[in-house]
């Protein structure tokens, strides 16, 4: 018989001013960000910011490129900034934005694939989970409490060394 197996994701919606202040100014962080980003060929500026347990805010914005592939997600340049400078750090939290360059407005951007599978990478090898939070149009804002819920069956160096 075929069995059905299935995993559960969930995340939380907070109001802004429910969130600590931390976690506000790593939101407010991101958005700045998003305004930096070089996104001339998609005109969609992401803005990512990282909260380190060292107290460091590292922050990371698209970077496009005439040859498109070349080109590097908000996250993946906040997330790999981050653990170039801070090889050691535990990543506590990230908060991620995005704009289309035509509107005044932030909205909600999840992650895509290749960057869920980048923030799994850094989460399984530390000791804590990277909570995720993704501020939404309606001034809410959805908190993950680990990249699992981004990427359930994830492939990882499990698979690799069984
Ligand atoms: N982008 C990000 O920076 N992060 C994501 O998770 C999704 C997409 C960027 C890549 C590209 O520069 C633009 O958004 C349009 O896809």
């Amino acid at each position: 018989m075929p069995r059905i197996i299935k995993k559960e994701v969930s995340l939380t919606q907070y109001e802004a001013d429910e969130l600590d202040e931390v976690t506000q100014n790593l939101i407010e962080t991101a958005k700045q960000s998003a305004l930096r980003a070089y996104a001339p060929y998609s005109n969609f500026q992401v803005g990512a910011a990282l909260l380190l347990d060292n107290g460091k805010i590292i922050s990371g914005n698209n970077q496009e490129n005439a040859c498109y592939p070349a080109g590097l997600c908000a996250e993946r340049v906040a997330f790999f900034s981050a653990k170039s400078q801070f090889p050691d750090c535990q990543i506590l939290k990230v908060a991620i934005v995005a704009k289309p360059a035509s509107q005044e407005q932030f909205k909600m951007a999840t992650p895509c694939g290749s960057c869920r599978q980048v923030m799994s990478e850094y989460e399984n090898n530390q000791e804590q989970h990277i909570k995720i939070y993704l501020p939404a149009t309606d001034g809410s804002v959805y908190e993950s409490d680990s990249v699992d819920n981004f990427l359930p069956f994830k492939f990882s160096n499990k698979d690799l060394n069984s």
